[in-house]
């Protein structure tokens, strides 16, 4: 029994008394408590792959900053890996593959991960669930198809990803056999989540925005439905960074909920579908202003997305050098609001 249940019940769309509240990389990143574990560590993966670490973390901003929901610490970049593509976290730099998809031969050779390579994950859940004991709910989480397909080309980040785009226009027949692979992937993944116990999931779509509507039309969307589908009753939440040209089409698709980052208005969407659940947006900057003004923005956000259907959240995720009173102050005042 969960003893708060305020997202799960908005994104299923009932009524409820206030928004709920959680923040995109919550778990890990501004909490002194996280950096010093992760000083103590030789790394990041050490982190993901150690489930007694990873729950200790991802309970962290339960604890300290009063979020209504536990996101799993783990990253994207596992699924990667179980497919056979090792990862590296590079120590200030981010993400690097030693290995990329270069060839038909190369997207041959990956496996579709069946969801049993990262047991870790599973078991990191399940003591994330022994400590919470009910007292929020955890999120489950994927990277979305087309931002993995991102990785496994380019091999690191990219502000453009440009040979992951020219792969959809040269190669469109092995990008849709890649990303074929990875949602089959993803599906088994968050299925293995689900019955370790994550009572709703997100897809993180971070580099939609390198794309057009026609692009992600036809390598994105249909992906993106498969897994909502396969997901069945677990609601899901999708976000697509930047996809401002896409909102329409995800908000037709059967994710329950819909991010929106910074940029965009909530309203035009409330409008056209009053019944979907929207998550965000507040701009993870705001969080560097004075204390009064943190709070006047958070309330101006909240009475744009009007008072049901909505997941308080950034609009991306928080950067590394916020003072996590600032987003403690954020989250006080989204408690604090009633409707
Ligand atoms: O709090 C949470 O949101 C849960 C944990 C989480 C991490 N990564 C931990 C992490 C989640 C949900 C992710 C998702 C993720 N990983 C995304 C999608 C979200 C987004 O930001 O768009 C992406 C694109 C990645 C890939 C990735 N992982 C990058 C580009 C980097 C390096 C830059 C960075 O964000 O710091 C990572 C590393 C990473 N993943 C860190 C954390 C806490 C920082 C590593 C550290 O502690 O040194």
């Amino acid at each position: 029994m969960l003893k708060n249940d305020l997202i799960v019940r908005t994104i299923k769309g009932e009524t409820v008394e206030r928004p709920p509240v959680w923040v995109m990389r919550q778990a890990g990143r501004i909490l002194p408590e996280y950096l010093e574990i992760r000083r103590s560590l030789s790394g990041f993966k050490e982190l993901v792959t150690t489930p007694e670490l990873a729950a200790e973390v991802t309970v962290q901003p339960v604890d300290i900053l009063g979020v209504d929901a536990a996101i799993i610490f783990s990253d994207i970049l596992v699924i990667p890996e179980a497919m056979g593509l090792p990862y590296e976290m590079v120590e200030g730099r981010g993400p690097f593959f030693p290995e990329t998809v270069k060839s038909s031969s190369d997207v041959e050779k990956l496996s579709i991960a069946e969801g049993k390579e990262l047991t870790y994950v599973y078991d990191a859940i399940r003591h994330t669930r022994n400590t919470l004991d009910g007292r929020v709910p955890v999120i489950g989480f994927a990277g979305a198809p087309f931002t993995i397909l991102c990785y496994m080309i380019e091999g690191k980040g990219s502000k453009t990803f440009n040979n992951a785009r020219r792969w959809l226009h040269a190669e469109p027949e092995l990008s849709h056999k890649l990303l074929d692979k990875i949602t089959e992937s993803t599906i088994n993944y968050l299925k293995a989540q689900a019955s370790a116990g994550v009572s709703l999931y997100q897809v993180f779509d971070s580099w939609a925005g390198v794309l057009s509507e026609a692009l992600y039309r036809e390598f994105c969307i249909p992906y993106l439905e498969r897994i909502a589908e396969a997901m069945g009753e677990l609601p899901g939440i999708v976000f697509a960074k930047g996809a401002h040209f896409a909102m329409r089409d995800l908000l037709s698709t059967s994710y329950r909920a819909v991010g929106l980052d910074w940029t965009m208005e909530p309203q035009q969407y409330r409008e056209s579908f009053p019944d979907k659940v929207l998550q965000g947006n507040f701009d993870p900057c705001t969080l560097y202003a004075s204390e009064e003004v943190v709070v006047e923005r958070t309330k101006e956000m909240l009475s744009k997305f009007g008072s049901s259907n909505h997941i308080v959240n950034l609009g991306h995720g928080v950067y590394p050098d916020t003072d996590w009173r600032k987003v403690k102050l954020f989250i006080d005042t989204v408690k604090a609001h009633n409707y």
